[in-house]
């Protein structure tokens, strides 16, 4: 027999296996993990190593620094997701992995040990796209969630909408042109002198503030299509913030002679007016591209998702839109919003369910995807 064949054969075997037990791995950015989810929704084990105390130290995710983090922690985290499950690794019936997008270098160590896995246990491997994985954390937190619905993933990557007809059924509806919204979090938190990364720093000043600062004129008006940018968004805040730094004094932070974070004395109360007025229009932007998505659409479920979902001020404004609506609203805990293995192993039991996203040793990381 060979390889696909095999690879057939285990999957018809799992199809009447009553249990199906996934290891899924996840590698794409900052964050080690590894998680062992049964039958796509009830999580064994969620390990996730995080890289943001190094990568703090440079305002930003350095891709070769990450890269190679990765490849220290793999080993280690892969027993851990195993031991807190009380399984071993012939207990794993199939391996899920993410194959893009997202840093390549970071992707690689990944897909190899998923790879290695895979040929020594002879068990499917599962190629997971990122992106529509974060929405399946949904299914974990939420047991009783079905499609169709439409989904929202905001992460620090991504910005889409998105109508799920079936599980493995993603038809985007729109999407950021430029930068996406958790991208643009990180470089207003930057600028800001605040550290990475800047979602979580921006939420916490802004609780503090109020969102009385109009960056630019927002335009008025129903919006026709469902794509969105944050771009104009992100350079007007950084504009106004240089224009507030003028005449403070400012502190540089260097490593090894070079310069690598840059922090001034706004006044507490201007950063917080700041991050609170920058928050308040991105979540706005998000909104209205969401209203015309549900003119458009008759779906009365929406779930959120990526790091951005852990945005309470979001979660809030959402909520409210989905009242408004008759609209029932789903997201995940917080920890599963971030990038995790859980959702990967998720995403991977529903492909596999169908006979899809199967692959063989040939499997190579992508940093994009169409
Ligand atoms: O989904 P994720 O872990 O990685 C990507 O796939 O990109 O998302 C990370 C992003 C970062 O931009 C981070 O600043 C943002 O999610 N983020 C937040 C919050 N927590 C994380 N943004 C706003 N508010 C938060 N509480
Ligand atoms: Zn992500």
């Amino acid at each position: 027999m060979n390889y696909e064949q095999t690879t057939f054969q285990k999957f018809q075997n799992l199809k009447i296996a009553k249990d199906v037990v996934i290891l899924g791995i996840e590698t794409s950015c900052d964050e080690t993990s590894v998680s062992v989810v049964k039958n796509g929704r009830e999580m064994l084990s969620n390990v996730i190593s995080s890289q943001i105390e190094i990568h703090r130290r440079f305002g930003g995710v350095v891709p070769e620094i990450a890269s190679r983090n990765h490849v220290m922690a793999i080993n280690s985290v892969i027993d851990e997701a195993l031991a807190k499950a009380n399984l071993k690794l012939t207990d794993i019936d199939a391996i899920g992995v993410t194959y893009a997008p997202g840093l390549l270098g970071a992707l690689i160590v990944g897909v190899s040990a998923a790879k290695a896995l895979s040929y020594a246990l002879n068990i499917p491997l599962i190629k997971v796209n990122h992106i529509h994985a974060h929405v399946f954390a949904n299914y974990i937190e939420h047991h009783d969630l079905v499609p169709p619905f439409l989904s929202i993933v905001a992460s620090g990557g991504h910005t889409i909408i998105a109508n799920v007809e079936t599980h493995n059924d993603f038809e985007i509806l729109g999407q950021t042109t430029d930068d996406a919204i958790g991208e643009a979090f990180d470089k207003v938190a930057r600028v800001l002198g605040l550290p990475y990364p800047g979602g979580p720093e921006i939420e916490k000043h802004a609780r503090l503030g109020v969102p009385n600062i109009d960056f630019f004129k927002t335009k008025k008006g129903t919006k026709k299509d469902l794509n969105l940018s944050y771009s104009g968004l992100k350079t007007a805040v950084i504009n106004y913030v240089n224009t507030q730094k003028q005449g403070l004094s400012v502190k540089c932070q260097m490593l090894d002679g070079i310069k690598i974070t840059e922090t001034c004395n706004l006044k507490p109360q201007s950063l917080q007016n700041i991050c609170a007025s920058f928050q308040r229009v991105s979540v706005d932007i998000l909104l209205s591209a969401v209203k015309a998505a549900i003119k458009k659409n008759s779906s009365k479920t929406i779930v959120l998702a990526g790091g951005v979902a852990a945005n309470s001020f979001l979660k809030e404004s959402l909520a409210l839109l989905c009242d408004e609506n008759n609209i029932s609203l789903k997201y995940p805990s917080p920890i599963l919003c971030t990038d995790n293995g859980a959702m990967i192993a998720s995403n991977a039991y529903f492909l596999l369910k169908e006979g899809k996203g199967l692959t063989d040793f040939t499997l190579n990381a992508k940093a994009n995807l169409q």
